[in-house]
C-alpha cells in the first residue's frame, strides 16, 4: 500500500516534470518564434487612423491573445513583446551580474514624455500610490473642502474619504456633464470659502469622458485651491503636457494607455509645489543623506530636492527598463498617431452605439473634445451584469461598472483593436435586444 502510493507519487513527478519541462519548451518556442517577429518601422509621419495594414503590423506587436476581443484596455493595457523584452533583459543583468539601481533614470525619460523635468517625477507602483501620496501630503485640517466626481474610481474615492473619517475633511461632488463648459461650471458652482482642493481624475474610469483638466486647473489657480489630478487614463492614450495643464500632482501608471509593465507607475508634483506637500513615505535616497543614528542628537538632512522625496529604497528595476522601452514603443509609433488610431475607434464604437436609438444608452459625450478611446453605455431592459456574462462567453472582454450605482457598461479601445471587433460586440448588443 506504501509502496504503491510511493510509486504512485513517484510516475506522477515525472509525468508533471515531462508535462513542466514539454510545457516550458513550448512556450519557449513560442515566445522565440514571435519575439522574432520584424519590428516596428519607426514612422516619421503621419499615419491614418484606419491605415489596417500599417495597424496590423503593429497588432503584430503583442503577444495579446487571438482567442478572445480585448475591449478593456482602461483597466490593464497589455505590452507589446519590446516591452517584455526589456523587462526580461533588465531582471538578467540584476540576477546575472547583481546590478542595483539604475531606475532614477525612468523619471527623466517619463518626464521628458509628459512635458514635465525629471525632478517633478516620483517613481510609484501604480496610480493608487500616487493618489494615496498626493492626497496624504496635503495640508488639510478639519472642515477643509475637496471636490470630487461622482465617477471616481476607488482608488480616488478611498484615499479622501478616509481623511474625511481621520480629519474630517469634507467632500463636494459634482457629475460630469455633457459638455465640457457644463463641467466647468458644476465645479465652479460647488467653491465655498472653505474649498482648498479640486481632486477629479483627468478621464472617469466609469465613461472615459474627458475633463476640462487645464480650464478646471488654471480655475484653481485663481482660487488659490490644490489642483491633484488622478491621471490613470491620460498619458498613451493622448498626448500630454503637464506644465501646461498647470496641475499640482498628477498620478498615473504605465500599465495602462502606456501599455508598459503591470505594477509601474509615477505620480508627478510641481517642483513649486514640493515644499507644500509634505511627504510621509521616506527611504533610501528621499534625502540628502545626513541622518546618523549613532549621533546624540540624531541629525537629519534636508528631503531631496526632488519628487525622489516621496519614495525610496529597492525597485524593480527590470519593470523600469520595461517603462523605458513602452515610451520607446509609443514615439516610435507617435503619440499623435495613436491618439488618432484610438480616438477614432473610440468614435466608431460611438455611432454603432446610437445606431440602437433609444434602446442603447451612450452615457460618455460625443462632444469632440470630451472623448476619447473609452465609452459607457447601458442597454434598455437588459441589466449590465447580464450583458457583460454574455460577452464573456463570447469570448469578448469589456468591464462592468457597478461603482457609484452607475450600472453600465466599459468599452475601450487601443491601438491593437479593428473596426471588426467592435462590430463583434455590437452584433452582441442587437442579439441581447431581440425581442425588447
Ligand atoms: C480613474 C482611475 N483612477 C485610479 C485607478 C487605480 O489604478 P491602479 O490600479 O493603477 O492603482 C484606476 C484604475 O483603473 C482608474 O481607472
Amino acid at each position: 500500500m506504501y509502496r504503491n502510493s510511493v510509486t504512485m507519487q513517484a510516475s506522477r513527478r515525472t509525468f508533471l516534470k515531462q508535462g513542466a519541462t514539454a510545457l516550458i519548451g513550448s512556450l519557449a518556442f513560442q515566445y522565440r518564434a514571435e519575439a522574432s517577429l520584424p519590428s516596428l518601422p519607426h514612422n516619421k509621419g503621419i499615419v491614418e487612423p484606419f491605415d489596417e495594414p500599417y495597424w496590423q503590423l503593429v497588432r503584430q506587436q503583442f503577444p495579446l491573445s487571438r482567442d478572445f476581443i480585448y475591449l478593456n484596455n482602461g483597466t490593464m493595457g497589455p505590452s507589446p513583446y519590446p516591452v517584455i523584452e526589456a523587462v526580461r533583459k533588465g531582471m538578467m543583468e540584476c540576477d546575472q551580474f547583481g546590478s542595483y539601481g539604475g531606475w532614477a533614470a525612468t523619471s527623466g525619460k517619463l518626464g521628458k514624455f509628459l512635458g514635465a523635468h525629471e525632478d517633478e517625477i516620483a517613481l510609484t507602483h501604480n496610480v493608487t500610490d500616487g493618489i494615496n501620496i498626493a492626497c496624504w501630503g496635503l495640508p488639510l485640517k478639519k472642515g477643509d473642502e475637496v471636490i470630487l466626481t461622482t465617477h471616481e474610481h476607488v482608488g480616488n474615492a478611498l484615499p479622501w474619504l478616509n481623511r474625511r473619517k481621520l480629519h474630517g475633511i469634507v467632500i463636494k461632488v459634482f457629475t460630469p456633464a455633457s459638455t465640457a463648459e457644463e463641467t466647468l461650471n458644476r465645479i465652479t458652482a460647488l467653491w465655498t470659502k472653505k474649498t482648498r482642493a479640486v481632486a477629479v481624475p483627468h478621464i472617469p474610469c466609469t465613461q472615459g469622458q474627458i475633463l476640462p483638466v487645464k480650464e478646471i486647473c488654471t480655475w484653481a489657480k485663481e482660487k488659490g485651491l490644490y489642483a491633484v489630478i488622478d491621471g490613470a487614463h491620460g498619458p498613451g492614450m493622448l498626448p500630454v503636457d503637464l506644465h501646461d495643464m498647470g496641475c499640482d500632482t498628477y498620478a498615473s501608471c504605465c500599465h495602462k494607455w502606456m501599455l508598459g509593465p503591470k505594477g509601474t507607475g509615477f505620480l508627478y508634483v510641481r517642483k513649486d509645489f514640493q515644499e507644500t506637500l509634505q511627504t510621509y513615505f521616506l527611504g533610501g535616497d528621499s534625502d540628502t543623506g545626513k541622518w546618523n543614528m549613532a549621533l546624540d542628537p540624531i541629525p537629519m538632512g534636508d528631503y531631496a530636492s526632488s519628487a525622489h522625496r516621496y519614495y525610496g529604497g529597492t525597485q524593480a528595476a527590470g519593470l523600469y527598463k520595461g517603462v523605458d522601452a513602452a515610451i520607446d514603443f509609443i514615439e516610435g509609433i507617435g503619440i499623435e498617431n495613436i491618439h488618432n488610431r484610438i480616438k477614432s475607434l473610440g468614435k466608431y464604437v460611438q455611432n454603432q452605439l446610437l445606431t440602437f436609438g433609444d434602446k442603447v444608452e451612450l452615457i460618455t459625450p460625443t462632444e469632440d473634445r470630451s472623448r476619447c478611446a473609452v465609452n459607457g453605455f447601458r442597454i434598455k431592459g437588459v441589466e449590465y451584469t447580464q450583458f457583460n456574462t454574455l460577452c464573456s462567453e463570447n469570448k469578448i472582454r469589456i468591464r462592468s461598472v457597478g461603482e457609484n450605482g452607475l450600472n453600465s457598461l466599459r468599452v475601450s479601445t487601443h491601438i491593437y483593436n479593428t473596426k471588426q471587433e467592435i462590430d463583434k460586440l455590437i452584433e452582441l448588443v442587437g442579439k441581447s435586444l431581440k425581442g425588447k
